[in-house]
């Protein structure tokens, strides 16, 4: 088993994408709960950086917001910039997922994450939900890959995709690669949403799963073009004897990305599980 790493640079060129991508109606749901309710901590799992901490806590008020930051990188953690406001203060914390991660969901009242769900596994995942569900907590986790990726025109028609030779069979490899074991068993990928949503319901939560994919423009092509390279990285691991095809579609994958007439979409769900009382939607 392998752990992902994730490069600082990565990390910093998606935030900004990360952020207009999200939905905010979801965002304002849990804002509008959240002021209902006494409790001020806040646990952002796979921080990283604290993309997720720049987000959300301007929507969660002006009264008191204590977030722990938890990762396992801790280079990661330490370029953590919080927004300098009174009512707010964090604790970075360098853990694991599996041991830390779930422990401290007891001394918190929301569980959040972003750009994380895709990476964990089932058993994590069930674990996570008994934890929350035990205390009535609310969670939001954003942006979790869902498995599809388009070329689009800027006028709105399919682009290029047939020319685009390949492009289902190698994103059927890419998925594929999503299902390894990421640090906490073999990773659910484009389904953990769904199941972590079932999770939820079957604990009688109000559960919400909105949209919010990125569709990556011309000024985004330094991202588009990082993202290229990983998906051929991962494709090259899963299955090295396409190479041929996975490095021509590589190569047409990256003229389309420097085009300034081409969209990329890339699919991805905002997950919401508030417990179900006269608060919820
Ligand atoms: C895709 S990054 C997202 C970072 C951040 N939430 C954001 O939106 O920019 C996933 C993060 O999860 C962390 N991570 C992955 N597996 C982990 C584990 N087993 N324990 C703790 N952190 C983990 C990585 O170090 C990385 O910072």
């Amino acid at each position: 088993m392998k752990h992902a790493n994730f490069d600082s640079h990565w990390l910093e060129l998606r935030e900004p994408v990360d952020h207009r991508s999200r939905s905010k109606e979801l965002v304002l749901l849990l804002a509008n709960y959240w002021m209902k309710q006494e409790g001020r901590r806040i646990l952002d799992l796979g921080s990283g950086m604290g993309s997720n901490l720049r987000y959300l806590s301007p929507y969660l008020g002006k009264k008191s917001q204590h977030w722990t930051l938890l990762d396992h990188d801790s280079s990661l953690l330490e370029m953590i910039e919080t927004p300098i406001q009174k009512h707010l203060t964090i604790s970075p914390f360098l853990g694991d997922l599996r041991e830390e991660g779930l422990q401290l969901i007891r001394d918190n009242d929301l569980v959040t994450g972003s750009a994380l769900l895709d990476l964990t596994s089932r058993g994590w995942l069930d674990e996570l939900t008994e934890k929350c569900a035990n205390q009535s907590c609310p969670v939001y986790f954003s942006l979790s890959y869902t498995g599809e990726v388009s070329w689009h025109s800027t006028a709105n028609k399919e682009t290029d995709v047939e020319s685009l030779e390949h492009h289902s069979r190698i994103c059927n490899i890419f998925n594929r690669h999503q299902l390894r074991d990421k640090g906490t068993g073999p990773a659910l990928g484009p389904s953990a949403v769904s199941r972590l949503n079932q999770l939820f319901k079957s604990k009688g939560y109000v559960t919400k799963c909105y949209s919010s994919p990125w569709l990556l423009n011309y000024e985004d092509r330094e991202l588009k073009k990082l993202l290229i390279q990983g998906w051929v990285h991962s494709a090259l691991e899963e299955c090295p004897e396409e190479s041929e095809i996975i490095n021509s579609w590589a190569r047409s994958s990256l003229r389309l990305a420097c085009s300034s007439n081409s969209i990329l979409r890339v699919s991805h769900l905002d997950f919401l599980a508030l417990p179900n009382t006269t608060d919820s939607p």
